[in-house]
């Protein structure tokens, strides 16, 4: 296990550096120390579930062998678990910029330089390596980089530390959040005014907003008034500050905001100054002090937003357990509802709350069984459905609490959680990068009733309207749902149709055929159904096509009971629906009722996902409770162009130890969907580089020379197919395309190869006999291809040695063979051929000619596939006289 740990009283360039260390290292588990200074411990009250920090005692410090010490060089200043770690055998990584020590450790890898913060050198190899960042981890970087160079003050500063400021703002740090957190010492001169600025401040309260407005009076002027604004919104904790200050014959103005809901510009504007909503400036000639102060107390209602308040951001519906429930259960609801953190009530009582650390903790202390009682919080902070996002940022602060219960007369309303704050202030971005802690979102809608029109089938369009107006007539609510709309948007033909019913889906599917006509296949036990229209639907309706497949569900919660668990299934709501998917692409749903046909739902911001070109999962979760999901990520990733974001990728990374615990069938399917698909080459490198394969495969499977044997499988394979554009059945580049070849299990067995078992191996991944079938082949044919030499026979003699054999044994067994490039060109001339030879010649034919039906039959057409490879035939009209001349050497 590799852990990334800092020094006890973490600060920011630590808390930032743990941050940065674990984009170079991303399967190493954050530590955070047993003690943090006070600013960070601010900083996590809002933040910490926005990361996967660990805390000592959750670690097995035994289990570790590598140790990422950052900002830090010296192991006793960790703090006491490192008398837990094992004497020998650990690889010691060191990045610090203090000054060395004789009692520092002797770290085997890392660097330690003197410059201004540690956070620097980090950042440093982070660039190199082209690591994506996030904009919010940026963010966090630069408060470490701010606060140790005193915003680049300090005498320590280096040009690269300006450098690695210059990096985090390329990639969207917030200085606003940066400046909220840091601080730098004032002039002599500057404290002067301060203080004047402090006795004469006057404190507005507008609808809960506290303004502080101040003003003073001096001759000479200096400078920095905006350091001083900010300064008196540091001291006073007043959510905004105007300073008034009259010096050398002039009045400078300066306004600052800490919160979205002031918007100091208008007034300032009224003096012809500018800036923006958060801090703006003017200067007025021979203005009077005083009375601008007035004037803008005047001015101050007009301001100020109104409030946004618990009720528009709790989580309601809240889930809650009985004191009683014990330690285990309540984990495995977490897990089930994704939650951290349970309400807990006794009757109509809110009793007490219980976190996701409480329980890690109990279970720590093998207690498993115990009632989670013991284990809750007592001392509840609770809100009301009116108090405000300010008020609650500070309750969370002062209390440290990471959520709220909201009541209302005594009654739980709502839950309010550190995500739900993050989101209101930073917007969707953080917010699906922390862990949702609910569903308590607004979904984006807009209409694509046009693209529908133009990229769905007409018949299949004509049919879901119809389809939609029968789900009115029930009174349910209809939707198409997943890959179908993530295609729509992405304007890529799917006909795989899936319909989610707020109702109950096998009725609605019965009621289907009914109507239409048709088969349905139902499952009871997950309220799902599949109807397949038929020969009578064409008859019965003229919208209607043979063949059709719509799989139709009732709205539904899964849940997994343990990680990697096939789901259980609870009736819920589309919300609810979308939610448990696995990517916010395929989490988006259109509503095909008659009149919102077209709606499109997206709860998650798939659309912005789709436009970014990111795949981002809906909840931390998702790859533990289904780690396939990691696979799919990779697929969509390849087919689309698009890439993980930092934070999913990282959520992958970190489940990958729960692969091996998905059934072998599972996984093939994954890998077999994935090798079908226009880019197996690419999926495999990635695959690599993800480091999945370890835990598939096992050790050198992304070698090159095995990547080498890949791509000449891809490259033979795209050869003998493509060119047969005549043969409809070989067609292998469209992502939806039928399983008639089973060219994925080639790519595996290539995979394999080099192990010793790579036979048997690959077995345990066989999908179907189709699949099993290749690999008798590849291992009879490896056999006996040492012997042949294909290049100078003609392709009927090859025939013969070789048509026993399935097309992707061949392929497979030519790309081993080490003279490969020049048997190639004969044998794919020969596989291009033998899948297009066209039935010049049938068993029917040689009925009519009066040859008596047995084993000859099958001995002629083999002859006249060889013959037709040789050239000796190639139309209808040569067939009688060669079937005759065939017939006569018998
Ligand atoms: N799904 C999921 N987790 C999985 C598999 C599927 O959440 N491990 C959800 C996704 O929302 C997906 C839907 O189930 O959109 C249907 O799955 P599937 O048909 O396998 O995928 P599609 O998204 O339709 O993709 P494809 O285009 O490859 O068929």
């Amino acid at each position: 296990m590799q852990v990334i740990v800092s020094h006890i009283n973490i600060d920011f360039d630590g808390l930032a550096s743990i941050v940065a260390a674990k984009k170079l290292y991303p399967k190493a588990k954050m530590v955070l120390p047993d003690k943090i200074s006070i600013p960070v411990q601010q900083f996590l009250a809002i933040y910490r579930d926005s990361f996967e920090f660990y805390v000592p005692r959750q670690i097995d410090w035994k289990l570790v062998t590598h140790v990422i010490m950052v900002d830090i060089a010296n192991l006793e200043r960790l703090g006491a678990f490192t008398k837990e770690l094992p004497k020998e055998g650990i690889h010691y990584t060191v990045y610090d910029h203090h000054q060395p020590h004789e009692t520092d450790i002797k770290a085997d890898s890392g660097n330690v330089e003197l410059i201004g913060a540690t956070v620097t050198m980090l950042l440093e190899q982070i660039e190199a390596n082209k690591i994506p960042i996030t904009s919010f981890e940026a963010t966090v970087m630069a408060i470490g980089l701010y606060s140790d160079t005193g915003s680049f003050t300090y005498l320590g500063t280096t040009a690269r530390d300006m450098k690695a400021a210059s990096y985090l703002m390329e990639q969207g740090a917030n200085l606003a959040i940066v400046a909220s957190y840091t601080d730098r010492p004032l002039l002599q001169e500057q404290q002067q005014i301060l203080n004047s600025l402090l006795l004469n401040a006057t404190e507005i309260q507008v609808q809960g907003i506290e303004i502080l407005i101040s003003w003073h009076r001096q001759k000479d002027y200096l400078g920095g008034l905006a350091i001083l604004a900010r300064k008196l919104l540091d001291v006073t904790g007043s959510h905004a500050a105007f300073i008034v200050v009259e010096m050398a014959k002039k009045v400078f103005i300066i306004g600052r905001s800490s919160t979205e809901r002031v918007d100091v510009l208008p007034i300032i504007s009224s003096y012809d100054g500018g800036g923006h909503s958060k801090a703006a400036s003017a200067s007025v000639k021979h203005g009077d002090c005083l009375e601008i102060v007035k004037q803008i107390k005047e001015a101050l209602p007009s301001i100020v937003r109104a409030a946004v308040v618990a009720r528009g951001m709790m989580t309601s519906a809240v889930k809650t357990i009985a004191p009683e429930t014990t330690i285990e259960d309540a984990a495995k609801m977490m897990l089930r509802y994704g939650h951290t953190g349970f309400p807990i009530v006794k009757g109509e009582q809110l009793v007490g709350i219980i976190s996701r650390r409480d329980l890690d903790k109990a279970t720590h202390h093998g207690l498993g069984h115990a009632p989670v009682k013991g284990f809750m919080s007592k001392d509840l902070v609770t809100i009301t459905p009116d108090t405000t996002l300010e008020e609650i940022q500070n309750i969370m602060i002062e209390h440290n609490v990471g959520r709220m219960p909201v009541m209302d007369n005594n009654q739980l309303v709502g839950i309010v959680s550190r995500t739900d704050v993050v989101e209101f202030l930073h917007g969707k971005d953080v917010q699906t990068n922390a862990e949702i802690d609910g569903l308590g979102n607004k979904p984006i809608v807009m209409n694509l009733m046009d693209a529908m029109n133009k990229n769905i089938d007409d018949i299949i369009y004509s049919l879901l309207r119809n389809i939609g107006e029968k789900a009115d007539k029930l009174g349910f609510k209809a939707y198409i749902i997943g890959g179908v709309v993530r295609d729509l948007v992405i304007g890529f033909k799917n006909e795989d149709i899936d319909i989610v019913v707020e109702g109950d889906g096998i009725q609605f599917a019965q009621m289907l055929a009914e109507e239409f006509g048709g088969s349905v296949r139902s499952h009871e036990k997950f309220g799902t159904a599949t109807w397949k229209t038929d020969e009578f639907c064409v008859a019965n309706k003229s919208y209607c096509r043979e063949g059709l497949k719509f799989d139709i569900t009732t709205a539904r919660r899964e849940y997994y009971d343990y990680p990697a668990a096939l789901p259980t299934v609870e009736r819920s709501s589309l919300k609810e629906d979308l939610y448990r998917r696995d990517f916010t692409i395929n989490a988006m749903a259109i509503q095909i009722n008659d009149s919102e046909f077209g709606k499109l739902i997206d709860y998650f911001h798939g659309i912005k996902d789709i436009n970014n070109k990111k795949i981002r999962v809906l909840y931390n979760l998702s790859f533990v409770e289904d780690p396939t999901r990691i696979l799919r990520a990779v697929r969509f990733e390849q087919r689309f162009g698009f890439l993980m974001d930092g934070h999913t990728q990282e959520l992958a990374l970190n489940s990958l130890d729960k692969i091996p615990a998905v059934s072998e069938v599972r996984i093939a399917n994954e890998l077999k969907n994935l090798f079908q698909e226009q880019h197996p080459v690419e999926a495999i490198e990635r695959l690599a580089a993800l480091g999945v394969w370890d835990y598939i495969i096992g050790d050198g499977v992304a070698s090159l020379e095995v990547l080498e044997r890949v791509k000449e499988l891809k490259g033979v394979i795209k050869i003998v197919t493509n060119k047969n554009v005549n043969n409809q059945d070989i067609h292998i580049t469209s992502p939806y395309d039928n399983d008639k070849y089973r060219f994925w299990i080639c790519y595996l067995a290539s995979l394999f190869y080099d192990n010793d078992q790579w036979l048997e191996r690959v077995q345990r991944f066989t999908l179907n006999n189709d699949d099993v079938e290749v690999l008798n082949h590849i291992q009879k044919l490896e056999a006996i291809w040492q012997d042949k030499i294909f290049m100078q026979t003609s392709l009927g003699v090859i025939h013969r040695e070789l048509y026993q054999f399935r097309v992707e044994a061949i392929i497979f067994v030519l790309t081993l063979t080490s003279d490969y490039r020049q048997q190639a060109k004969t044998i794919i001339e020969y596989l291009q051929k033998r899948v297009a030879i066209p039935a010049l010649l049938t068993g029917k034919k040689l009925k009519e000619l009066g040859i008596k039906p047995g084993p000859i039959y099958s001995e002629i057409l083999f002859e006249y596939e060889c013959a037709y490879l040789n050239g000796e035939i190639s139309n209808k009209d040569q067939i009688n006289y060669w079937l005759q001349s065939c017939i006569d050497d018998r």
